[in-house]
């Protein structure tokens, strides 16, 4: 059985399903002591199809174990189970458990499939669990939100403490518009009000989170956010927009109606991402799909297809430009360093033989460059004799990059080639970057985390090493920390 050959691929600490077809995280949740996560899975092959919540649950973010199958679709072929969230319960508004054991509730889409594929239907179904997640049961009283309408999806539910309500965010992808409902129980629904006719209105919008991020002491914002997707008409393809405003239980009111759209990722490899509910110490964490539409069905791993980004964990600072989400990783993530190697004061003029030594393709490497002569400069991973992966920084256009044209596998999909670029301006003539390589992916978060890009790379096996590099002058490595990762 060729497809079931494991590819050497398979990530390290980005979770990824044993076998089989995933995209979107769904009903990220976190329940006495584990962080659940199911997402949109086909039990069937690793192409989409017969979409069913799987599910994982990890206590760490790091070690992650797979659970049976969570709510599979109706039957072969009727109701696929879309994207959508999960809550806990707490005082057992819905009834579907008791005081002493509240029920997870999960809201989703149900996607009415039909032989013509452009006549399906979708509207929002609810599923409870009174063991721990562990098994399922559909409401028997499905749909609790039913508009008539073909597209109509991804329901995000939170608990909104001000009003006293359960919040559910959903969209209509083609209208561009982000409904907003109340609910006291989980069951029946009342559409509080409409956002829209605001940022991309070219890709259709997905899986949106409404979210408050705390801000200066005391205060917090209210961000949605919402995934944008159109496999045709943009460089990009994908996208994750966000408007920071206010939220009163009933309306989001953009602050800055009028600015450009504000994107969170300039890779091209995170999408679909929503927050993990109930946090015990109320960090938000952002997890998101790793992947692509554009080509996610042709990506060259085997026996699956798809994963996760790492949890990054989200605040909002202010810039002279505006107020902007920053995005870190999960300190979680630090248990998996192992060997440590640390440079300081380097001074790099074009290439540099100073990390020949180090080798490895699961890394975590942090660098602060303050900014000499040299028009451009970098660090280069996944190498090898004909192929590598460059992070690198254009100085005269303040832009970072992530090169992948020479990466190692390309041509699978005509999209897959590119140089992404993300504006990023130096702070005190510094750069900082902070980046995590995970066999198949790079995820890069810049000074501070103002800036996130990721990517999919398929270098050969033996790729596995690293180098500094300026061009056109020098640069100043102020310090240089990579970890060798391991579990
Ligand atoms: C986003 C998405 C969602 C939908 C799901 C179907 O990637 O298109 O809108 O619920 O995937 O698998």
């Amino acid at each position: 059985d060729s497809l079931l050959v494991e590819s050497h691929f398979r990530p390290l600490y980005h979770y990824s399903p044993p076998k089989n077809w995933t995209n979107d995280p769904n009903g990220l949740v976190y329940y006495d002591g584990e962080y659940h996560l199911f997402f949109q899975y086909n039990p069937y092959g690793d192409k989409w199809g017969h979409m069913t919540w799987a599910h994982a649950i990890s206590k760490d973010f790091v070690n992650w174990e797979n659970l049976p199958i969570a709510i599979p679709e109706n039957e072969r072929d009727s109701i696929m189970i879309f994207s959508g969230s999960a809550v806990v319960d707490k005082n057992n508004s819905s009834g579907f458990g008791t005081q002493e054991n509240p029920p997870l509730v999960a809201i989703y889409t149900a996607h009415y499939h039909t032989a013509n594929p452009d006549a399906y239907k979708q509207n929002q179904h609810i599923a409870y669990s009174t063991d721990k997640g562990r098994t399922w049961t559909k409401y028997e009283k499905n749909p609790v939100l039913d508009l008539g309408k073909k597209d109509f999806r991804d329901p995000n539910v939170f608990w909104h403490e001000a009003s006293g309500q359960w919040i559910m965010a959903v969209v209509l992808p083609s209208e561009f518009k982000c409904l907003f409902y109340g609910s006291k129980d989980l069951k029946e629904w009342t559409l509080l009000s409409e956002f829209g006719n605001a940022g991309n209105q070219r890709m259709i919008w997905e899986c949106p989170a409404l979210i408050e991020l705390p801000w200066e002491k005391g205060k917090s914002k209210w961000v949605l956010l919402i995934s944008a997707a159109h496999p045709d008409s943009t460089e990009k393809y994908v996208g994750m927009q966000y408007f920071v405003g206010e939220f009163d239980g009933k309306t989001f009111k953009n602050d800055h109606p009028n600015t450009t759209t504000l994107w969170l990722e300039y890779g091209k490899d995170f999408y679909a991402a929503i927050p993990w509910n109930h946090v015990p110490d109320k960090r938000t964490i952002l997890y998101g799909w790793m992947n692509n539409w554009a080509y996610a069905g042709d990506v060259p791993t085997s026996p699956w297809r798809g994963q996760m980004s790492i949890p990054r964990s989200l605040s909002l600072k202010k810039y002279p430009e505006g107020i902007r989400i920053v995005q870190q990783p999960v300190k979680e993530l630090e248990t998996l360093r192992q060997k440590h190697h640390h440079f300081e004061n380097i001074a790099i003029d074009n290439v540099s033989d100073l990390l020949s030594g180090i080798e490895g393709r699961a890394l975590e490497i942090k660098l602060e460059v303050l900014l000499q002569d040299a028009k451009e400069f970098g660090i280069r991973v996944a190498q090898g004799e004909k192929q590598a992966t460059e992070i690198g920084y254009l100085v005269n256009n303040q832009q970072l990059y992530i090169d992948r044209t020479r990466s190692g596998m390309i041509d699978f999909s005509p999209k897959f080639p590119s140089k992404d670029q993300a504006p990023l301006q130096a702070e005190n003539g510094k750069i900082t970057l902070h980046i995590f390589l995970d066999h198949c992916s790079i995820e890069v978060f810049a000074n501070g985390g103002k800036v996130a890009m990721t990517s999919l790379i398929f270098p050969d096996q033996e790729s596995d090493g690293l180098s500094l590099f300026s061009n056109g002058g020098k640069i100043k490595v102020n310090y240089l920390d990579i970890w060798e990762l391991g579990k």
